[in-house]
């Protein structure tokens, strides 16, 4: 599939496993958690472009490389939080902007209740960071809000996807890569992604 790119690593897969399993707590859920975004940072780190100039080490000059673009992470409320700091640790000068969506439980629609997001998206690279793409709903309309403030170069960072998210992303925001930990089979009728791991925010958070 174009533009989805699944970070495919024993590391990854074994974290996957870890999220995946029902009986995992959430202390341990969300240190697999900061792993995988770990890997994803990387794997995004390899797009990103650099800018050389001239360094001096203790003994002569030689050429040093800076990021290009200023970075900006958007967690998607509230799962998405469990993402920042394996980004902040790879990119310590990026900016973090948040927006705050929930899914309606019997629409799937996500109703917004927070937005706040740096200025100057349109000269930034802007990540955002959900750990579930479900029906699409969601991601589609984090980035609706982000393009209306000028986000030029997106980047979506997640962790399960499932076919109908990313064909949703597809067919509204094609040009917006997507990295992933896996891509799983399908929705459930209810909105669940089959197999899935359940409800990313409750095991993150604990509030089951
Ligand atoms: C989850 C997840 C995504 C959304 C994905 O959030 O973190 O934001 O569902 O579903 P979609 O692709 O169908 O829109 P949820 O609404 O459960 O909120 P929470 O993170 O506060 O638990
Ligand atoms: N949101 C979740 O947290 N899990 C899913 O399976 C779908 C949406």
């Amino acid at each position: 599939m174009k533009n989805l790119i699944i970070v495919d690593n024993p590391f990854v897969k074994r974290d996957v496993t870890v999220l995946r399993e029902a009986g995992t707590q959430p202390a341990d859920f969300r240190s697999a958690l900061s792993r995988v975004s770990y890997a994803l940072a990387i794997e995004i780190g390899k797009t990103l472009d650099l800018l050389e100039y001239e360094v001096t080490t203790p003994l002569e000059k030689t050429k040093g490389y800076k990021l290009k673009k200023q970075i900006v992470l958007v967690p998607v409320l509230r799962a998405g939080l469990s993402m920042v700091s394996s980004f902040l640790e790879m990119i310590p000068d990026a900016k973090v902007g948040h927006i705050g969506l929930q899914r309606d439980e019997k629409t799937l629609e996500p109703i917004d209740y927070y937005y706040k997001t740096p200025n100057n998206l349109d000269e930034s690279v802007t990540i955002l960071l959900d750990p579930m793409l479900a029906t699409g709903g969601s991601a589609v309309a984090s980035f609706n809000y982000l393009k209306k403030r000028d986000a030029g170069n997106c980047i979506l960072a997640c962790l399960i996807a499932a076919p109908e998210g990313v064909n949703k992303m597809y067919s509204e925001h094609p040009e917006v890569p997507i990295y992933t930990a896996a891509l799983d089979r399908q929705l459930s009728n209810i909105g669940y992604i089959l197999p899935g791991l359940g409800d990313a925010g409750d095991r993150t958070f604990g509030t089951f």
